[in-house]
């Protein structure tokens, strides 16, 4: 999710009840460290990778840049691709050599009976049978009829928000103060409710070229209204009571849905993340429960139409949003379930490893600023020969957060109720409170808190952790932490966490800096690639990541754009290993206004998916485009290129010409 349409909200311990207001001057108006030392610096220098003479004399000395070149020219990254020049126009660009192609975009039917996609004309029954909104996470799970078949696939995909300024006609943006939704209706929300949540789909490959299988019996649409079952231990506690469930027990639907993960018993996991934004209320919230969270967001008119979307008529309705949802996209009748032992938050993602001892274990990051990453460990192990003992693994185990020690360790501190700060004194009453309210939890025992955790990924193949923690502009001097450790960190960083010996439930383990994001040639940014990389090679903002079969590490990245860094989102190759770590190379880059998600290999390596998330969402300062965004005015049309098609958010799929693994 782009912080410009929906930001981060405030640092709750510091300002608990300013999250509204906050939001205007978020979206567009706060100058980051970028903007400035882009402003100082000339950005036209910048852009073209040769600083002026001012910025030189400021930052680096001509002889440490002739080193520098030299450096770049010995050290040779394992990543074999021509890197592209980073920048910013409608179009994606990917390196020499490879093709992309769109695989599936906003509103492509997945069903062989579903209506073709008229965006002059949508429905929320159109909707629910054609690809949803706004693509995150992407995942690929083995055909269950032949899972040694490498050319067949079901593709599951996550749907996190909706853009009604992009999507509907005449509309423009409805979530300013000023607007307040005055033209959404309830059929325009009962399409976003459509468009959220997530897609399975069946997918063939045929001469190295993968298409969708639309009459597979396995495709499936999820939405915000798709039944869900609570399962772990939350389920049925009064803290999920509401008046269309008195049970606690079936919930309906999941949303924003950002990344999330796969099992390795082949289920996909949906991470609820700013759930917050979908809560409205008619007066002021005093609730310390909802304000830890951001509630109420207003991002949406949900509330306008549905009570349940507004906390002060269904109080409870917020605790039944914030978990990972598991899903068996091998039974698509199969009703989705909230795992709630995994806890409650903005969860990012939700990767899992089998660790050593059987045990599977799952690291979640919550990403708003000052908040915690987290992890997962079963309390059973998996069973690889049996799917149906591990579909319930998820229930029992225990949740942990993580502090970061100075001394180069980190503790993952277990969040049971009854020990060390989880007690009544302190507010908690039960293992249900505990993980509801996982962030006071976080609180209470004094985990790190850090720079808007996103993606966690372990790497199976190295026995690492890689956190990506994408900026966080509201730390200020004397708020640092050794894991943390710039004020208005504008670019983010990558935290590598090393486990002992390959145990990841070790209650211990070391941590490093992998890289802290920016142009490294502005040294105020105090960006920390290797001098390897080039001047397209550097970014700012890692989100999400996936690691490939050889165990090298591809980061995607929120946030870069002509005002911040001079250059679009895109997937770098990132080296983790040797010489060369810490050196970024562009692989691919989207068009203006989009985020980079959902990067995942095929287990042979030759293909690389992604998710082109909110294309055109925002151009600002680009001189290709002025004015706001909105349906009828946008700074791309990617990728169909036709008038009155607005830009579509779209999976695409990225080969090596000829065949062959990629970077290989
Ligand atoms: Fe939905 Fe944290 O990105
Ligand atoms: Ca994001
Ligand atoms: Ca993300």
């Amino acid at each position: 999710m782009n912080q410009h349409t929906k930001p981060e909200p405030m640092p709750i311990k510091a300002v608990r009840f300013e999250e509204a207001e906050d939001r205007g001057s978020n979206r567009s108006t706060a100058a980051t460290i970028g903007e400035v030392i882009a402003a100082r610096y000339s950005r036209r220098g910048i852009l073209k990778g040769a600083l002026g003479v001012a910025a030189i004399t400021a930052t680096v000395s001509p002889l440490a840049l002739a080193a520098a070149d030299k450096a770049r020219a010995a050290a040779a990254t394992s990543f074999n691709f021509e890197e592209i020049e980073a920048g910013v126009d409608e179009n994606d660009h990917v390196a020499p050599g490879y093709t992309k192609k769109v695989l599936l975009r906003w509103g492509d039917p997945i069903f062989a009976d579903a209506p073709a996609f008229d965006v002059q004309n949508q429905s929320a029954a159109a909707q629910e049978r054609q690809f949803g909104y706004n693509n995150d996470f992407v995942g690929i799970l083995p055909h269950p009829d032949a899972r040694e078949d490498a050319n067949r696939a079901l593709l599951v995909v996550n749907h996190e928000y909706t853009n009604e300024e992009i999507m509907f006609p005449g509309l423009g943006v409805q979530d300013a103060e000023e607007v307040n939704f005055a033209g959404m209706t309830k059929e325009l929300v009962d399409i976003e409710l459509a468009a959220h949540g997530g897609s399975v789909v069946e997918i063939r490959r045929e001469g190295g070229e993968w298409s969708p299988v639309l009459d597979s019996r396995y495709n499936r649409r999820i939405t915000a209204t798709t039944p869900m079952r609570v399962s772990g231990p939350v389920a049925g506690h009064d803290l999920l009571k509401t008046s269309a469930d008195p049970d606690g027990t079936t919930v309906l639907g999941t949303i924003n849905n950002c990344a999330g993960g796969v099992t390795p018993w082949g289920t996909w996991l949906m991470a609820e993340e700013n759930f917050n934004g979908y809560f409205w209320s008619d007066g002021e919230v005093t609730d310390e429960n909802l304000a830890r969270y951001g509630i109420p967001g207003k991002w949406y008119a949900w509330g306008k139409f549905y009570d349940r979307f507004n906390v002060d008529r269904e109080a409870n309705e917020p605790n039944r949003f914030g978990w990972v949802v598991e899903v068996d996209p091998y039974d698509p009748t199969s009703t989705p379930v909230k795992r709630t032992a995994l806890g409650r938050m903005k969860h990012e993602g939700a990767e899992t490893i089998v660790n050593k001892d059987g045990r599977v274990v799952s690291f979640m990051g919550d990403d708003e600023r000052f908040d915690y990453v987290y992890r997962f460990v079963t309390a059973g192990t998996f069973n690889p020969d049996d799917r149906a003992a591990n579909m319930n693994l998820l229930d029992e185990g225990t949740l942990s957060v993580a502090r970061f020690n100075e001394d180069g360790t980190v503790t993952w501190i277990p969040l049971v109720f009854g020990e060390g700060e989880l007690t009544e004194a302190n507010g908690f009453t039960s293992q249900a409170d505990v993980l509801t309210f996982a962030r006071r939890a976080g609180d209470a025992v004094g985990a790190t808190p850090m720079d808007r955790p996103e993606d966690v990924e372990p790497n199976a193949t190295n026995g690492r952790v890689y956190v990506m923690l994408t900026n966080n502009t509201r730390r200020k001097a004397g708020d640092e932490n050794a894991a943390n450790p710039r004020p208005d960190n504008a670019f983010g960083h990558i935290v590598e966490i090393t486990s002992p010996d390959g145990d990841f439930a070790a209650d211990t383990m070391t941590w490093e800096i992998l890289v802290q994001c920016g142009d490294p040639r502005v040294a105020e940014v105090g960006a920390t690639f290797s001098s390897a990389t080039t001047a397209s090679g550097w970014f700012g903002m890692p989100d999400n990541c996936a690691i490939d079969a050889d165990g090298r590490l591809w980061v995607t990245t929120d946030g870069n754009s002509f005002k911040a860094t001079g250059r679009t989102d895109g997937v770098w190759a990132m080296e983790t290993d040797g010489e060369a770590r810490g050196t970024g190379k562009l692989f691919y880059r989207v068009p203006v206004g989009a985020e980079m998600c959902g990067p995942v290999f095929t287990r042979d390596n030759e293909q690389l998916f992604v998710a082109v998330q909110h294309p055109g969402e925002d151009a600002a300062g680009w001189p290709g485009f002025t004015g706001e965004v909105s349906f009828d005015s946008m700074p791309t049309r990617w990728p169909d290129f036709q008038d009155g098609m607005p830009a579509r958010p779209s999976v695409v799929v990225i080969s090596k010409d000829g065949g062959g693994k990629i970077a290989s």
